[in-house]
């Protein structure tokens, strides 16, 4: 009888690399790794080598990037999604795009278990399986193998699983700071190491898309975005796909050191943990849609997406991709983005991006309502009558009620 099989969410890491040969053994099934290729590493050179040094019977790598732009990036971009305010959930956002790869591909190869890397503490467990379990509950049955989170290795039995899997263990240098990156497209996630401490500053050695301030460009640099009903089409006018609109944003903004964020996280297992991130394209992107917003959108139409933003934020966090929920904010978010259409004007500099131009066909800026000019056209007579109703309860109740020691 052939073996099972189990699709393994494969990154080339070590810890990826071991699980094969940890499945193999634990479990004795086949083992088919699958790269996804999210943008912006990891490495996936030499991926599908590794994998079948280490005992994979197949090695598959999918480039998801443009589907991770349009499915995942730019619909969340709609929605303003930014956990706790500061968190543009890049990796919130990729892993129920991988888990979906991977029931897709257990479903293609008839395998009947699917594995990733996540350990017992995170909120990426909850992500995956989650996922996972939703995709494939209608009477499918794929089992979920998470080596890390059930291996509990020594760093010595590491090691033997490492020679086994034809690896070198990197002697790593004494001061070398060893840090646990997240990376995609959307931005990079640092943790461990000094940035445990929430008193010490992140050390420079952390960052690898953004400059330091020192290192920042001495002249402001100043760019127009276009949008086209709440997402990004064209930088300067020249028309980009939705992948290299946001590799060019990451350069640059990264350039001029934007997009750092040091947080303390309220993560979804209960505690708090200091994430570092770099996502200088999804800043500039965030804070160019909520520009363009404030004129395209009624002032009740912006207080509710703000509301309904952060039920988003903590759906995506929280692994909830796919719920009715989600897709019901989601319809709200694309109905309220659908004259989000027009430029954005920012400036550049020493680590802040700053809005200084706008302007939209529907925006709702009336220059003749607003001016203070000759060619003011707001009635200011009918102010009175309208104040006149307007202070009307307060004022019945202020008589009656006495209160605020009237
Ligand atoms: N705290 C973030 C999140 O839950 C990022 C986790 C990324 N993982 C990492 N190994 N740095 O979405």
């Amino acid at each position: 009888m052939s073996k099972g099989k189990c699709i393994l969410a494969y990154s080339g890491g070590m810890d990826s690399t071991i699980s094969v040969v940890w499945i193999k053994e634990k479990y004795d099934l086949d083992v088919i790794t699958l790269t996804v290729d999210l943008g912006a590493g990891p490495e996936i050179e030499g991926v599908k080598e590794k994998a079948k040094q280490a005992g994979a019977v197949e090695a598959i790598v999918l480039d998801v990037k443009e589907e991770f732009v349009t499915e995942y990036i730019f619909p969340a971009l709609k929605a303003g999604a930014m956990y706790e305010n500061v968190y543009a959930l890049s990796t919130a956002l990729a892993r129920p795009l991988m888990a979906k790869k991977l029931v897709e591909t257990a479903r293609k190869f008839g395998a009947g278990y699917v594995s990733h890397g996540c350990t017992g503490k995170g909120n990426d467990q909850v992500r995956f399986d989650s996922s996972i379990k939703t995709l494939s509950g209608n009477g499918e049955s794929i089992e979920i193998i998470a080596p890390a989170r059930e291996w509990g290795m020594t760093r010595d039995e590491e090691k033997e699983y490492a020679k086994k899997a034809g690896l070198e263990l990197r002697e790593i240098g004494k001061n070398q700071r060893v840090y646990s990156i997240d990376r995609n497209l959307w931005g990079l996630a640092i943790e461990g190491e000094d940035l445990e401490d929430t008193w010490a500053e992140p050390p420079e050695d952390a960052f690898s898309w953004t400059n330091s301030l020192d290192k920042t460009p001495d002249k402001p640099e100043i760019i127009d975005i276009q949008f086209r009903e709440g997402m990004p089409i064209s930088i300067n006018g020249k028309n980009m796909s939705g992948v290299k609109l946001i590799e060019f944003l990451n350069n640059l903004a990264g350039k001029h050191g934007i997009g750092r964020v040091d947080h303390l996280e309220n993560r979804l297992v209960g505690i708090k943990s200091r994430e570092v991130y770099e996502t200088p394209a999804a800043v500039v992107l965030y804070n160019s849609i909520i520009a363009l917003e404030t004129a395209t959108l009624s002032r009740e139409q912006q207080r509710i997406k703000s509301f309904l933003s952060q039920n988003y934020s903590d759906l995506v966090y929280d692994g909830r991709w796919f719920t009715m929920l989600r897709e019901n904010i989601q319809t709200f978010m694309n109905s309220v983005q659908q004259f989000s259409t027009g430029d954005i004007k920012l400036k550049l500099y020493k680590g802040s991006c700053n809005v200084i131009g706008r302007k939209s066909k529907f925006s709702l800026y009336d220059y003749d309502m607003s001016t203070y000019s000759s060619t003011d056209s707001f009635n200011h007579s009918s102010a009175v009558g309208f104040i006149d109703i307007y202070s009307l309860p307060s004022r019945i109740q202020a008589k009656k009620q006495k209160f605020n020691d009237l």
